[in-house]
């Protein structure tokens, strides 16, 4: 971490360390006590009420990563948030390809990484991070997200948190850029809740559903369908059991 910026409010993390990224060196992190504009994945809003979690944001630009390894992040900043969060608590803390922290079959944790590429050499990436900590409840039409302090009772420091992740998020970068995303696949397997469950994955227009087998040193999901082995890069990817997929 070279430059730590905490702001009370900001529309998104993500945005204002996109606006200075350029600009920036390797490392500069963004933390908000509340996000007006929260952002998650596929356009959806993020929800980020004061003091209710650790919204923030880490710049990476290192020469190392390119398009086949910069895929890698997101399970760095899952692989760190999960070490934090089970040292905090106690509890099993699960990764949901790619993106997603569970706890008790409900989202604690979602990660946003964004980029941008010279040709096949990683310019920058910005990765995201929201934990649900300290809030009490969450609106109707959230009804799969919790936060720690439902699960568990815990209160915790919000901005403690968003520095030990980022951490754990060196720590994990390290790994990346010496052992590849192979050695980071090899950690998020054995505390995935996608694993062996039955998946449900859209893609663009289409739709497969199977079983999740394997996760491939390239980090993508090795899925079983009737028609033979697919494996998806990206996309979204719901787990029968999970979040309403029933
Ligand atoms: C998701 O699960 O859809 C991803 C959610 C990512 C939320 C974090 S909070 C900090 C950072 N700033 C944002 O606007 N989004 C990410």
């Amino acid at each position: 971490m070279s430059s730590l910026i905490f702001l009370d409010s900001v529309d998104s993390t993500n945005d204002r360390l996109k606006q200075i990224a350029e600009d920036s060196p390797n490392g500069t992190a963004v933390i908000a006590s509340c996000q007006t504009a929260g952002r998650g994945r596929l356009g959806r809003n993020w929800l980020s009420r004061p003091g209710e979690g650790a919204w923030f944001s880490v710049l990476v630009k290192d020469g190392r990563l390119t398009s086949a390894n910069a895929g890698g992040l997101v399970f760095c900043c899952a692989l760190a948030a999960a070490d934090v969060l089970r040292k905090i608590s106690g509890q099993e803390i699960l990764i949901k390809w790619p993106n997603d922290l569970i706890l008790n079959g409900k989202k604690l944790c979602g990660i946003l990484c964004e980029s941008g590429y010279d040709g096949d050499t990683l310019r920058w990436a910005v990765c995201g991070i929201g934990i649900n900590l300290n809030a009490q409840s969450f609106p109707p039409e959230l009804p799969f997200a919790t936060s720690l302090l439902i699960e568990t009772g815990l209160v915790t420091d919000s901005r403690q948190v968003a520095l030990d992740t980022l951490a754990k998020f060196d720590a994990y970068a390290e790994i990346l850029y010496n052992d590849g995303q192979e050695k980071l696949v090899a950690l998020v397997a054995p505390i995935s809740a996608t694993l062996g469950r039955e998946v449900r994955a859209v893609n663009g227009g289409s739709e497969l559903v199977g079983t999740a087998e394997a996760l491939l040193p390239d980090g993508s999901l090795l899925i079983s369908t009737a028609r033979g082995k697919v494996s998806v890069r990206s996309g979204e990817v719901s787990v029968r059991g999970l979040y309403g997929y029933i």
